[in-house]
């Protein structure tokens, strides 16, 4: 099977395709990413060499590089992971997020039935239901998102949905909480308060900090979206989640004591506008009808998570480049936070 894989070098893209190139060696892919501030070739360093992986570095809300790499590789499927995913950025700048996460998509779905694409796999997030305070959303709740981010991905699925109803292109959606894990970018909450709190730097957190998120580790993501790409059916979508919901606070606590740190390093700041409060997903169905479920333990996640930034120093320094510390002086400084 030949795989088009988009946003590969991201933090779940690399992860997936670590885990894929394991479990299907035979499989072909091929992955195209724009190495945006978030994509890292040293993400996926060692499959290089690897006769059946190939990279490209292409954007793909541009239509005409997009069809030329579809012409060559000619896919039997697609895997889209390619996004920009920050809330916080998307705040800032929301143009970025229509372009990758609404154009970028319609290129993907008209290539992929040009070129008979026999499934098409969206990555798609829980932020698209907006909050809910009790209860958890089924894959058929209706889509209230919140920011532009959530917008933008949630304008995405009802396209890859309508790709399906009008053409019958062969798609499928995931919906996944929270994920945390190796190489995920030091600007979501917990790399960036491992990393904060492994320098001793204040830790921010948005509100009151009872905000709740579900964290899912991106290892059992990977296994998900892995079966539901070959066990899913046509034309559905699933929630994938880790059953752990926690307040942004509890993390932030349970890091800084597994680091040694001093809770006095937590700093609560400004909140952010349109900050949804909690998210739930009903696993139900992708337990039914695919027989998943989540197997590690927040606590177990969460230590290997820590040990890897340990270990991966330099990794951390090269994600925080200029653009980096650009992006975050803009950011504070627009919610009022010069200490940061
Ligand atoms: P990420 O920001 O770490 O990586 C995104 C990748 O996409 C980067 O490698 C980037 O270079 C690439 N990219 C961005 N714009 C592109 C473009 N125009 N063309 C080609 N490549 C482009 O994101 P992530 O956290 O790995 O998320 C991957 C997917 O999973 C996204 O679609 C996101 O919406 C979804 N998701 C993420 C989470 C989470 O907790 N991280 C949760 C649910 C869903
Ligand atoms: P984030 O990792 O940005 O993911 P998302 O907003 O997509 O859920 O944030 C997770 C939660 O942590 C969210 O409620 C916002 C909060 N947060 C902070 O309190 N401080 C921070 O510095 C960041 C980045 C997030």
């Amino acid at each position: 099977m030949r795989v088009l894989i988009t946003g590969g070098c991201g933090f779940i893209g690399s992860n997936f395709i670590r885990y894929f190139n394991s479990k299907h060696p035979y499989y072909k892919i091929l992955n195209v990413d724009k190495l945006t501030y978030a994509g890292n070739l040293e993400n996926l360093k060692g499959i290089e060499r690897k006769g059946n992986y190939h990279f490209v570095r292409a954007d793909i809300s541009s239509a005409s590089v997009m069809r030329r790499i579809f012409d060559k590789f000619r896919p039997d499927a697609v895997i889209n992971f390619a996004a920009e995913t920050h809330v916080d950025r998307s705040i800032l700048s929301p143009a970025p997020f229509i372009k990758t996460n609404v154009v970028g998509v319609g290129v993907l779905l008209n290539l992929s039935l040009k070129y008979h694409v026999k499934k098409f796999l969206q990555i798609s997030t829980d932020e698209v239901y907006g909050s809910i305070l009790h209860g958890s959303f089924r894959e058929d709740s209706p889509l209230d998102p919140s920011s532009p981010y959530a917008a933008s991905k949630a304008a995405a699925d009802m396209l890859v949905i309508s790709y399906y109803k009008t053409h019958g292109l062969p798609v499928l959606i995931t919906r996944s909480s929270n994920n945390y894990g190796p190489y995920q970018f030091p600007e979501k909450l917990i790399p960036l308060v491992i990393l904060n709190a492994m320098n001793n730097k204040k830790v921010p957190v948005y509100g009151d900090g009872m905000n709740i998120r579900d964290w899912l580790y991106v290892e059992d993501n990977c296994e998900a979206i892995d079966l539901v790409f070959h066990e899913g059916k046509i034309g559905e979508i699933y929630n994938i989640g880790g059953e752990n919901e926690l307040t942004n606070l509890y993390v932030v606590k349970y890091i800084i004591k597994l680091l040694g740190k001093s809770e006095s390093l937590i700093t609560f700041v400004k909140d952010r506008p349109g900050h949804d409060r909690r998210y739930s997903l009903s696993l139900s169905k992708i337990r039914r009808q695919i027989g998943w479920h989540p197997k590690v333990s927040f606590e177990t996640g969460l230590k290997r998570t820590i040990e890897w930034y340990r270990k991966n120093q330099r990794w951390l320094k090269n994600a925080q480049s200029g653009e980096y510390r650009n992006f975050y002086k803009q950011y504070y400084s627009k919610l009022g936070l010069k200490e940061f």
